[in-house]
């Protein structure tokens, strides 16, 4: 069984930034809140051309040729996501497409914030089999938050990451991991418009029902400090380290207080928890490569580094993923600040 080998990172956000003054011009809220609740000063929109499959174009053709492969070696394509191109098909098949990687196989994976590092745990089955996998995480958030609801829409940002997955020894590789959800709290934080549950209708959409985002802010938050702490806990119990072994922590960029909580309750300095959620906000499942793309592109990211990923979001679901840095890999973040 082939080692899995994070060979290159893309990432994109679109370049259109909108600043919280410019959110409180439209909505009942102000920079001073969205700072204090959440670190968040800013987020990059998609422009009205702009897609989740336009953008993961941007990300994974940024990866495939900072490792200069052809899109031709590519045997998968996944995109995790949960604001889709469209219904049907799913968006990898049109990021195929659009790349001319004609050999390879399209799927999408819906996870919530956590989903891309739970994909993560599936491709590495696909690599141990001797394939290449572009794995992709994309959001196009605001075009999923009901502008008129003040607690979501300041929230969340879109972006696309994409790693090139390749068997290996070098560059970056996915160590132990841990998984869980409990869709016993579905109806916390969901979309619940739109599906087969509640098909929309014209009454519905008049009632102003459409395909939003809806969440229980308080209640995510405790959830979300607890389970990634307890996910960081059991990956570094496994790997029989100690949180004083970890370089950084790559968190999913949810909100820095969510991540100032986790950085306490493993006793690690808030110093050596990567956020830029200043920056990008809440990016669902583009989060953790941004951070990392991020990352890679600042030099922040030594040979020998042991990095731990966490992430938690809708399901509920939530992941942990110890990431062992051989060497650093190349990475280009398209648009970055
Ligand atoms: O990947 C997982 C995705 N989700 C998350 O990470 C979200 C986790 N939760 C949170 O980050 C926080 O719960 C929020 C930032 C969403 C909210 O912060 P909070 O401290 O939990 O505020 P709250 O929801 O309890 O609301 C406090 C007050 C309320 O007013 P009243 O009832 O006290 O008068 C809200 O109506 O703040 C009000 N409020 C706002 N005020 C100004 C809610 N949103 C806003 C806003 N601007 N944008």
């Amino acid at each position: 069984m082939a080692t899995a080998s994070i060979k290159a990172i893309g990432a994109y956000v679109p370049p259109t930034v909108i600043t919280n003054d410019e959110l409180s011009q439209r909505l009942d809220t102000s920079d001073e809140w969205i700072r204090t609740r959440t670190g968040i000063r800013q987020r990059h929109a998609a422009g009205p051309e702009e897609t989740t499959a336009t953008l993961s174009y941007a990300a994974a053709r940024s990866a495939l040729e900072e490792a200069d492969l052809s899109p031709q070696a590519v045997d998968w394509i996944l995109v995790c996501t949960d604001t889709a191109e469209m219904w049907s098909p799913a968006t990898a098949c049109f990021v195929q497409a659009m790349l001319g990687a004609e050999r390879a196989s399209a799927i999408d994976l819906t996870g919530g914030c956590a989903g891309f590092l739970q994909a993560l745990t599936l491709a590495q089955g696909i690599v141990a089999q001797g394939k290449t996998v572009l794995l992709i995480g994309t959001e196009v958030l605001t075009k999923a938050v009901d502008w008129s609801d003040r607690s979501t829409a300041v929230l969340f940002g879109d972006g696309s990451g994409a790693f090139l997955l390749t068997p290996g020894e070098d560059g970056i590789i996915p160590r132990q991991a841990f998984s869980q959800s409990d869709g016993r709290q579905a109806d916390i934080l969901n979309k619940p418009y739109g599906g087969t549950r509640n098909p929309l209708t014209p009454e519905l959409v008049a009632e102003g029902h459409h395909h939003t985002i809806h969440m229980e802010g308080r209640k995510v938050f405790r959830h979300a400090v607890h389970h990634m702490s307890d996910a960081a806990r059991r990956v570094l119990q496994e790997a029989g380290m100690t949180s004083e072994q970890v370089a950084w922590v790559v968190p999913h960029q949810a909100n820095q207080r969510i991540l100032d909580a986790v950085a306490k309750e493993l006793a690690i300095p808030p110093a050596k928890v990567f956020s830029h959620v200043a920056h990008y906000a809440n990016t669902g499942s583009a989060s953790v490569v941004l951070a990392l793309a991020d990352m890679l592109t600042q030099g922040l990211i030594r040979p020998q580094d042991q990095l731990l990923s966490v992430a938690f979001g809708s399901g509920f679901s939530w992941a942990a993923q110890l990431l062992e840095v051989r060497s650093p890999v190349p990475a280009r973040f398209v648009n970055k600040d």
